[in-house]
C-alpha cells in the first residue's frame, strides 16, 4: 500500500469508527450531521462512497419516527435557524424564515402606524438604556388590519432593521399534526424561538380561534389558547412577539389583552396611494409621470398588495407593447371600476377632466363615463392632446 493510500484508508477507517460511535450512541442528530460532514469531505476524491453515504442520510430523513416533535428542519446558513423545528408527523416545518438582514425598503404607511412600528424598533436598538432604569421594551404586539395592507411585511421591516431574521410560525402546520399534539407543537416552536432572542411572527392567528367552530376540536384549541396565553404572559425581554390579524374579532379576548401593543393598519389614505404607485413603477416612473393621477385616482380603495399587482402589470404590458399605454391604464384601473358605484365613477370622471391632463374621450375610455355626461360636469374637453405623451 502507497503512503497515500495507506494515510487515505486510515481516515476513512476513523470515519468509519466515529459514525458506528455516534450510532451506537442512538443520537440521531449527530450521526446526521457526522454523515452530512463525510459527504462534503469525500464528494471529491470518492464520489461514489459519498453518493450511498447521501442515499443513507436521506432514508434517515424519511424514515425517522414520529415520536419526538422537535427535528432538525432543512440546514439553512444561520447556526440558529439550523435546527428549526418540524412537525415530527407531517414533517411540515413549524416555522419559516424570513431573511431580510441584507436590507428592505421600508414600508408605506401612515404616520400614527409608522410611529409604532418605529417606537417597537427603537426600544430594542436601546434596550439598555430602558434596562438600566428597570424598564422593559416591548415585547409583544399585534398589528391588525385588513388584508395586503403590509402587516407581514412591516414584521419583516421590524426584524430587518433590528438586523434579525424574521420567524414565522406556520400556524397550519402547527395544527396539522395528529389531535393532542399541536400543543406541544406549538411550545417546541415557541420555545425555540424564545431561546434564540428570535423577532417571531404568529400570522393569522385567528387561525386559532376560528376553528373553534369546529364543536370536535374544541379542547385541543382550548388547549391551544391556554399555550398562547401563558406564552405571551412569559414571553422574555430577550425576544419580540408579535402577531397579525385581518379578523380582530375572532380573536381571544383573554389573549388579545395579553399584548403590549395594538397596531391597527387601516385601508391606505390617497398619499400612501401616490407613494405607493411612484415606488412600484420604479425605474418606469419617467415613462408613466403623466398618468400617475389617474393610476391614483382610479386605483384609491385599493390595498397596496393590489396596487402593487396592478403596476406589475401595467409595467409587463408596456415593456412587451401589448397595447397602448391608455389601454394599459385603463386596465389597471379596470378591477377597480366593477367596485366603484356610479357616482364613485362620475367622481372619477370629473376629477381627471379637471386635471386637464387628458381628452374627455380618453376619460370616457378609462372611466365608462359618458362624454357628454363628463362635459356637463366639467366643462369641455381641453385641446386635444394636451399634456399627453
Ligand atoms: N404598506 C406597504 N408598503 C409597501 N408595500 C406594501 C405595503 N402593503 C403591502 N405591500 C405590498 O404587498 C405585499 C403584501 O403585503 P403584506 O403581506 O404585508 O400584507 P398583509 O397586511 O400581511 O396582508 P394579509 O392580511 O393578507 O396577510 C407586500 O409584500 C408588498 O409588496
Ligand atoms: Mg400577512
Amino acid at each position: 500500500m502507497s503512503k497515500d493510500s495507506k494515510e487515505e484508508s486510515t481516515g476513512i477507517e476513523s470515519d468509519l469508527v466515529n459514525l458506528a460511535r455516534l450510532a451506537a450512541s442512538e443520537s440521531l442528530e449527530d450521526t446526521r450531521l457526522f454523515l452530512a460532514r463525510l459527504i462534503r469531505k469525500y464528494r471529491q476524491s470518492h464520489p461514489d462512497l459519498a453518493s450511498r453515504l447521501d442515499q443513507s442520510l436521506k432514508s434517515t430523513q424519511t424514515r425517522s419516527s414520529g415520536n419526538s416533535v422537535l427535528r432538525r428542519g432543512a440546514p439553512v446558513s444561520d447556526s440558529s435557524e439550523a435546527a428549526l423545528p418540524v412537525d415530527g408527523d407531517s414533517r411540515l416545518a413549524l416555522i419559516r424564515v424570513f431573511d431580510d438582514r441584507a436590507g428592505l425598503a421600508s414600508p408605506i404607511l401612515p404616520n400614527s402606524v409608522h410611529d409604532a412600528i418605529g417606537a417597537i424598533i427603537r426600544e430594542r436598538q436601546e434596550s439598555q438604556r430602558l434596562a438600566a432604569r428597570g424598564i422593559s421594551p416591548t415585547r409583544s404586539a399585534i398589528l391588525v388590519g385588513p388584508p395586503g395592507v403590509g402587516k407581514t411585511l412591516s414584521a419583516r421591516w421590524i426584524a430587518s432593521s433590528l438586523g434579525k431574521s424574521l420567524w414565522v410560525l406556520d400556524l397550519t402546520a402547527v395544527m396539522s399534526s395528529l389531535l393532542g399534539k399541536t400543543g406541544n407543537n406549538l411550545r417546541a416552536a415557541l420555545d425555540h424561538a424564545k431561546k434564540h432572542a428570535a423577532v417571531l411572527l404568529l400570522d393569522e392567528i385567528d387561525a386559532i380561534a376560528k376553528r373553534r367552530s369546529d364543536e370536535s376540536d374544541i379542547g385541543e384549541l382550548k388547549r391551544l389558547v391556554t399555550v398562547m396565553l401563558q406564552e405571551v404572559d412569559q414571553w422574555p425581554d430577550s425576544g419580540l412577539l408579535l402577531a397579525a390579524t385581518n379578523h380582530p374579532e375572532l380573536v381571544d379576548p383573554a389573549l388579545w389583552r395579553r399584548f403590549d401593543m395594538v397596531v391597527k393598519f387601516d385601508a391606505p389614505d390617497a398619499a400612501s396611494i401616490g407613494v405607493a404607485i411612484k415606488r412600484f413603477l420604479g425605474d418606469d416612473q419617467e415613462v408613466f409621470k403623466s398618468w400617475i393621477d389617474v393610476l391614483a385616482a382610479g386605483l384609491q380603495g385599493q390595498s397596496l398588495s393590489d396596487v402593487e399587482r396592478s403596476i406589475n402589470a401595467l409595467r409587463r404590458g408596456h415593456a412587451l407593447q401589448t397595447a397602448s399605454i391608455e389601454k394599459l391604464i385603463s386596465s389597471a384601473i379596470d378591477q377597480r371600476q366593477e367596485d366603484l358605484s356610479k357616482a364613485e365613477r362620475l367622481n372619477l370622471a370629473i376629477e381627471l377632466a379637471k386635471a386637464g391632463q387628458h381628452t374627455h374621450m380618453q376619460i370616457s375610455q378609462m372611466t365608462g363615463v359618458a362624454r357628454d355626461t363628463i362635459r356637463k360636469h366639467a366643462g369641455p374637453s381641453p385641446r386635444k392632446g394636451r399634456g399627453l405623451k
